[in-house]
């Protein structure tokens, strides 16, 4: 019998499947992330471990988990774990690629189509009773989105499945920046190729989907934002470190830029007390891109799955690095 240790809530009947191939689930069962001292104690004699981005697996964790054969992510983004570590010391890192892609992409699109409709500065105005009804020059204004040009950063599966929204759905040209081109996403969606000075320069709203890297850390700073256009916006759901927060506030308060739809934190779960104060165009969610339930309960799935492979010996579904 091997011992899996959760670092977080997830569905019962999911968490069954670990229990029904005899393995003990040392599951914590309380909302908000996991203090350090608990996570090095839970590691201690699990043979899994099912974590999530908020929990830092670092060198010290996996020195903890002398036992540990496998760290399970709940979702795609592996920056909380310092994969080389794990890997020398024999620990197989899986994650969820493709699960979230839809529904993060789906919450691209509500992020950029809020920050430009205005549309939670307009809920506020009606439930705040100040709505008198239509007129030509309503407060909440927005900007257009259908033929306007779309910026992909990082047209990897969530980046395409963005762009084929813009595409498709709202008759956009699309622009993207990536490592390398890519030939068959031009063919699909018309996309072209172009470095990154030129797609802020002419992208009317830019979408964030690279990994946090250390080379995509504060990608968006003060220069980046001074070369987009004075009426785009910015729409990040990736990871919050690609993204300057101070910048972003400078650039916002200062006009820079006219928006922003932001799902991810420089600090996560704090947010720069500059951009909770900036309300017009301005749309803060709270890390949800994956957060639908059929979404989740696939993670969850998935993560298990490459838990229950890993621990019969098979090679896992989806390794990482
Ligand atoms: C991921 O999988 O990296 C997401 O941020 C979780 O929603």
């Amino acid at each position: 019998m091997a011992r899996v240790f959760v670092t977080c809530r997830v569905f019962p009947d999911i968490l069954d499947r670990l229990r029904q191939a005899g393995h003990e689930v040392v599951a914590r069962d309380a909302p908000g992330p996991i203090q350090r001292e608990e996570l090095l104690c839970g590691v201690r004699g699990a043979d899994g471990l099912l974590c999530l981005l908020s929990d830092r697996i670092d060198a010290p964790v996996i020195r903890a988990g002398t036992s540990l054969r496998i760290i399970a992510n709940l979702g795609v983004g592996t920056d909380s774990i310092d994969v080389p570590a794990a890997r020398a010391a024999g620990i197989t890192v899986t994650n969820t690629p493709g699960a979230l892609t839809e529904a993060t992409a789906d919450l691209t699109f509500a992020l950029l189509l809020a920050a430009a409709r205005r549309l939670v500065e307009g809920d506020a105005h009606v439930r705040s009773g100040a709505f008198v009804g239509w007129e030509l020059l309503q407060p909440h204004l927005g900007l257009d989105v259908r033929g306007k040009t779309l910026g992909i950063v990082g047209l990897g599966r969530i980046g395409r499945a963005v762009a084929r929204r813009g595409r498709f759905g709202f008759d956009m040209p699309v622009l993207y920046v990536n490592r390398r081109p890519d030939p068959e996403a031009e063919a699909e969606l018309g996309a072209r190729y172009v470095p990154f000075r030129t797609l802020l320069a002419e992208s009317d709203f830019v979408c964030v989907h690279v990994p946090l890297t250390p080379e995509t850390r504060h990608l968006f700073n003060r220069e980046a934002f001074d070369a987009m256009k004075r009426t785009a916006i910015l729409v990040n759901v990736a990871r919050g470190p690609v993204v300057d927060e101070e910048a972003l506030v400078w650039a916002l308060e200062t006009g820079r830029i006219a928006g922003a739809g932001l799902d991810v934190y420089e600090r996560e779960p704090e947010v720069h007390p500059g951009l909770l104060a900036l309300r017009e165009r301005v749309v803060l969610a709270p890390h949800i891109g994956s957060g639908t339930v059929g979404t989740r309960r696939a993670l969850a799935e998935i993560a298990v799955a490459n838990v229950l492979a890993v621990l019969a010996g098979e090679p896992p579904l989806n390794p990482v690095g």
